[in-house]
């Protein structure tokens, strides 16, 4: 039986347009899909769409269209610059659909019947962009939202309440035992100090929010928003339907978010799992933001990069190279197209599409076209491949994304010194020196082969065009690194194909 691997980006919004941030979430846990498939795993990688909740209410009313119009729209937008962006996702929830709202509400009976959940008044501050509650005393001067620092609404109401506070013991020793239960661990010491400073009861339901899913208790309630979302995560496997597929893919294996909603999932999720007595995931990996000019990326900001125009103008393999090689995964970073360009042209067209441009046309030209027999021994670049896979392994297996390119990276520039040192070009005009020429040539090709493996995680298009070139014919997305990533599997005699250049430079 194939091993499982189930990771998640969070839902989101549907209040506006993706922005580059959102893709920089997807196009992480996609890199980390693409890598667990190659190394034999059975994937199941799952995005979607929060499409409840008063931001989406209010987006929809400004538009004069109801909410699920809105909703509609936006998910197109979301699906099609996943499309663009090779994104591989195995399902997409919105929760809308009814195999989530379903779960959501027989999450909450379940809960209020065993009494997790209890009815009581709330007093507090809600801050309508965020969908967050607050309480008096976290609030910035002038009541305003301690995480967005806009103005919040005042809210007395009858609610019912979720509580977490019996779950601060359980958490901070799961937390303790489970040290890659949050990470990067800078990210975990902040989930246990703030746990540890205690934790409060939480209000999860609204009255006079129409646009959600109702408590199953008293209708005229509605389940908080972001209850009802983190809940996808088990309604996407059919949880307390489909016995089978839960039980196939959970607990979850990495459910990847942004700092920015952290504690929803390192605990609010965790305990409502706790109460479920389900299992928890085994990684929640929390990323850094992107900025511009040194502040975050956002909607309300009005400062976002729109990810489509990058695509249109230079392409998603360098879209994708650059967020996870530019920045350590975890840390922030800030966007600018000087950097963008820079960054893909040093690596992808100097050192990589140099690598094949001058590759393939010495094939070309000095072997008729067919991929030489090496005829001496040289084990200079198997030998560095060999010395780097493990590394690469397990820089991606803690999510380190640019160094696992910078591995990669070594392999590149080793052959390119390969390239330089061997001078193929002149070993073809010396009569005796064929059978090192052809060593050389090969040596080259069936590097190149082993790249566009270790590559296709990051620039799917493109590893798969260099895996075209070196005439290799099966799929490269079927491809596993313990059959394909063995040297030598370039068979002798194979024809290439020379291709216009990968990665033309992009001039300023
Ligand atoms: O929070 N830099 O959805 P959302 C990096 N619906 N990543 C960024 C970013 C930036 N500047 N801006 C946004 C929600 N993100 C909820 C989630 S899950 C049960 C519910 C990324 O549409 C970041 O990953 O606001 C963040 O986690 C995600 O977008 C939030 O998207
Ligand atoms: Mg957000």
């Amino acid at each position: 039986m194939k091993k499982k691997f189930y990771l998640t980006t969070p839902v989101y919004y549907v209040n506006d347009v993706p922005h580059l941030g959102h893709a920089y979430t997807t196009i992480a846990a996609d890199a980390l899909a693409r890598y667990k498939r190659l190394k034999g795993y059975e994937v199941l990688f799952l995005t979607g769409t929060d499409e409840h909740g008063d931001k989406i209410n209010r987006a929809a009313k400004e538009k004069g269209i109801s909410p699920i119009e809105l909703a509609d729209q936006v998910v197109s937008h979301f699906q099609n610059l996943w499309k663009k962006l090779s994104i591989s996702n195995d399902d997409f929830i919105r929760t809308t659909e009814s195999r989530h709202t379903q779960v959501v509400s027989k999450v909450f009976q379940r809960l209020y019947e065993q009494e997790d959940i209890y009815r009581g008044t709330y007093k507090g501050w809600y801050c309508v962009p965020c969908e967050s509650f607050w309480l008096e005393p976290q609030l910035r001067d002038g009541h305003l939202c301690p995480e967005c620092g806009r103005k919040t609404e005042k809210v007395e109401e009858k609610s019912y309440f979720f509580r977490l506070s019996q779950y601060q013991k359980p958490l901070l020793d799961h937390l303790e035992h489970h040290p890659d239960f949050v990470l990067p661990p800078s990210r975990k010491n902040e989930v246990v100090k703030f746990v540890k400073r205690g934790l409060k009861d939480i209000s999860i339901t609204r009255l006079k929010l129409a646009w959600g899913v109702p408590c199953p208790i008293e209708k005229e309630h509605t389940i908080y928003v972001w209850v009802d979302a983190l809940i996808n995560y088990i309604s996407a496997l059919g949880y307390g339907v489909n016995k089978d597929r839960f039980s196939t893919f959970w607990p979850a294996d990495v459910h990847l978010v942004g700092k920015d909603i952290l504690r929803f999932h390192a605990i609010i999720w965790p305990a409502l799992l706790m109460a479920l007595g389900i299992e928890l995931p085994q990684t929640v990996f929390a990323h850094g933001w992107w900025k511009i000019k040194g502040e975050k990326m956002s909607k309300s900001k009005k400062n976002v990069i729109d990810p489509q125009e990058i695509v249109k103008q230079h392409g998603s393999d360098q879209l994708r190279y650059f967020l996870l090689r530019e920045v350590p995964f975890g840390e922030d970073g800030n966007f600018s197209t000087p950097l963008f360009i820079k960054r893909v042209n040093s690596d992808l067209a100097n050192d990589l599409g140099n690598l094949l441009n001058r590759t393939i046309p010495l094939v070309v030209r000095h072997c008729g076209g067919k991929a030489p027999s090496p005829a001496d021994e040289d084990k200079t670049l198997e030998e560095k491949i060999k010395k780097i896979l493990p590394s690469l392994d397990e820089a991606i297996n803690i999510l380190s994304f640019s160094e696992a390119l910078s591995c990669i990276w070594e392999i590149v520039k080793s052959a390119n010194l390969y390239i330089d040192r061997c001078a193929p070009w002149k070993l073809a005009n010396q009569a005796n020196k064929q059978k090192r020429l052809n060593t050389v040539l090969y040596n080259l090709l069936e590097t190149l082969r082993v790249l566009a493996l270790l590559l296709f995680p990051f620039i799917p298009v493109s590893a798969q065009k260099i895996w075209t070139q070196l005439g290799m014919e099966e799929d490269l997305g079927s491809q596993t690194l313990d059959k394909a990533g063995v040297w030598g599997g370039l068979s002798p005699g194979t024809t290439v194909k020379k291709g216009p250049p990968l990665f033309p430079r992009i001039e300023q």
